[in-house]
């Protein structure tokens, strides 16, 4: 695997977006939300680098594909969701790829009546996206590869590498012969 971001790098970014988080923020308490399951390694670091009050929930939301359309509607989960109307809410997730379910997940947001909402994300891909919206704090832009560790997955595996790694075909072909079998 090539490594993209060290886990010292990841750190000092999501520091950065803390500070940034806070200021905006600063003399509110916030509720932070985050996309299962990717932005799980992300939440943890970034609620204990910002300080603020804040309530922490997360949300399980899925797509589901219909027979004739090529993109399947979000589906929320709401038996796990803390409740957020009135408050100021932060939407973290982990990456922003084409951008479709970050902006999915926030439209959805805005029916329980948040008194504001934001979106944070880790990680956003160059040049893939294709939607009308752009998360509010990003830590890494990072070119178009497909990339693993720091909460991120390929087939579930990899969430728990400390450094965020591009997977390659070398990877991809040791991946089916290992995990897969
Ligand atoms: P989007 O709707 O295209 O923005 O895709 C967002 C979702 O796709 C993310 O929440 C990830 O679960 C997944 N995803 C997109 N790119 C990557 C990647 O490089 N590695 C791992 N997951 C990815
Ligand atoms: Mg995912």
């Amino acid at each position: 695997m090539k490594i993209l971001l060290t886990k010292e790098e990841l750190q000092h970014g999501v520091e950065r977006m803390a500070k940034e988080i806070a200021s905006v923020y600063a003399g509110h308490q916030i509720t932070l939300v985050g996309v299962l399951t990717g932005s799980i390694v992300l939440v943890a670091d970034l609620i204990r680098a910002i300080d603020l009050p804040m309530r922490v929930g997360v949300l399980d939301a899925s797509s589901y594909r219909g027979a004739t359309t090529t993109r399947g509607e979000l589906v929320i989960n709401s038996d796990l969701m803390l409740d957020i109307s009135g408050r100021d809410v932060i939407l973290v997730d982990d990456i922003f790829d084409t951008g479709h379910t970050l902006k999915k997940v926030m439209h959805k947001l805005r029916d329980f009546n948040p008194k504001s909402l934001r979106s944070a994300v880790l990680l956003r891909k160059h040049g893939r996206e294709e939607v009308d919206y752009v998360p509010d704090f990003v830590a890494f832009n990072i070119p178009d590869e497909f990339v693993v560790g720091f909460g991120l997955d390929y087939e579930d595996m990899y969430r728990n590498l400390p450094y965020l790694a591009a997977l390659e075909p070398a990877d991809l072909e040791h991946h089916a012969n290992v995990h897969r079998a």
